[in-house]
């Protein structure tokens, strides 16, 4: 078995506290992040799968008595993260943000029930699991699909998981900072500046974080409050797709699962009201400005993930994805190389993620087999070349951000050892 299977292996376990595992081994990310934990669950179902168990039920432990889970758990209180618990100040029995992330958790926990088979008292926790997970899915439909059309709103940058994404930027123009806003920073502290969000990203992070404390985190007066509110095309690409996959556990597991049916046939047909002809792209719309944000993201392509039962639209998407990163060394990149708000080192403004090429890769596995192995074997050969790092150029493959970064690690099990 080749070493960088035990050292991604080793990255997981190094990176483990009690119960939950941290995205990397330095001060960057010091707790449990949402869609991090789900990805981290896959790569440990392929050396211990009570580990992989242990990661989600550790997350959903942090679920609100609403259903919401939230994208940050703050189990040790740790202070060199900013903005931390105290920040936030939920009020919760384990600290945590008061926002969410991308929900992938139950297509995660879908692939790790197709590859195992489990014993009783893991089948017990995986139904638990399967319980929370309905929970956290219809709270979204209750507290965030604003027009009850089956599309889902986001009401912060971080809950996209894809933080400071040119996606954002003629939104978060519009956003009123706070007066005598003040805050420290504690990320440059531990990484590059021109790898990271610029200040004045967080000075609207932080202005919609207080305006949410303002309201105590109520979730609808959150929906009608928040100065940022988005349909993204890439959150609920992986919610439709985490929807069917759910509904599949739901079946297994002999739960009621009618609702969900109705809901993802709403939401698939409602979904195409994204679709721009011109463009043959999918585009998230800004509820807020009332505006399509026409950004060439990666995360559009989402749209893929989601499985949706039309050929043709899959098939013209996959087109437009093939010159997506036509001359690049590397791909893919978050934002598409010729596009002015490019970025070759800033976060999610142009760098490879191994989390979107994952994406993209499970997406094209049963609609475009030569495609999706060639995704394959390029990531496995920017982490052969360059190390489980958090992101990277596409230009050299060089890293950018934390090293031994989990969710790397992890992906990369998936794509060594996970059967496709
Ligand atoms: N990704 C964020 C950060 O940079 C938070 O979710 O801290």
């Amino acid at each position: 078995m080749s070493n960088l299977v035990e050292i991604a292996k080793k990255i997981l376990l190094d990176n483990r506290r009690s119960g939950y595992t941290l995205p990397t081994n330095n001060k960057l990310y010091p707790a449990q992040w949402n869609w991090d934990s789900a990805f981290i669950s896959l790569g440990y179902s392929y050396f211990n799968i009570d580990y992989a168990i242990e990661e989600l039920e550790t997350l959903l432990e942090g679920q609100w008595d609403d259903g919401m889970v939230p994208h940050i758990l703050f189990h040790d209180e740790d202070d060199t993260y900013f903005p931390n618990h105290t920040t936030w100040s939920c009020g919760k029995e384990i600290p945590s943000s008061g926002i969410t992330q991308p929900p992938i958790a139950a297509s995660i926990l879908s692939i790790i029930v197709k590859n195992n088979q489990l014993n009783e008292i893991q089948n017990r926790k995986v139904f638990n699991l399967v319980c929370k997970l309905k929970k956290y899915h219809e709270w979204f439909f209750k507290n965030r699909d604003k027009n009850q059309s089956g599309l889902i709103s986001i009401i912060h940058p971080w809950e996209s998981g894809y933080d400071n994404s040119p996606l954002w930027d003629y939104a978060l123009s519009k956003v009123t900072i706070e007066k005598n806003l003040s805050y420290e920073r504690r990320d440059l502290e531990v990484s590059n500046n021109d790898e990271r969000p610029l200040n004045k990203d967080y000075d609207c992070y932080i202005t919609l974080l207080n305006q949410f404390k303002t309201v105590n985190y109520n979730p609808n007066k959150l929906l009608n409050k928040s100065m940022f509110n988005i349909i993204d095309i890439g959150f609920n690409s992986i919610f439709l797709k985490a929807n069917k996959d759910l509904l599949e556990l739901l079946k297994l597991f002999k739960l009621d699962y009618l609702d969900f049916e109705e809901m993802i046939n709403k939401t698939e047909d409602n979904i195409f009201d994204l679709y721009n002809e011109k463009e043959n792209m999918f585009f998230s719309f800004d509820l807020k400005n009332n505006v399509q944000i026409k950004i060439p993201s990666l995360t559009n392509f989402f749209i893929l993930f989601a499985d949706l039962k039309n050929n043709d639209m899959n098939t013209k998407i996959i087109k437009n994805l093939e010159e997506f990163n036509i001359d690049e060394k590397y791909f893919f990149t978050t934002i598409k190389p010729d596009h002015h708000s490019f970025e070759e080192k800033r976060y999610w403004r142009g760098p490879i993620w191994i989390n979107t090429n994952w994406i993209i890769y499970k997406s094209l596995i049963n609609k475009n087999r030569s495609f999706a192995q060639k995704i394959k074997k390029q990531t496995i050969q920017l982490i052969n070349q360059n190390g489980f790092h958090e992101y990277y150029s596409s230009k050299t493959g060089l890293p950018f951000g934390a090293n031994n970064f989990s969710w790397s690690a992890a992906l990369y099990l998936d794509f060594m050892l996970g059967i496709n």
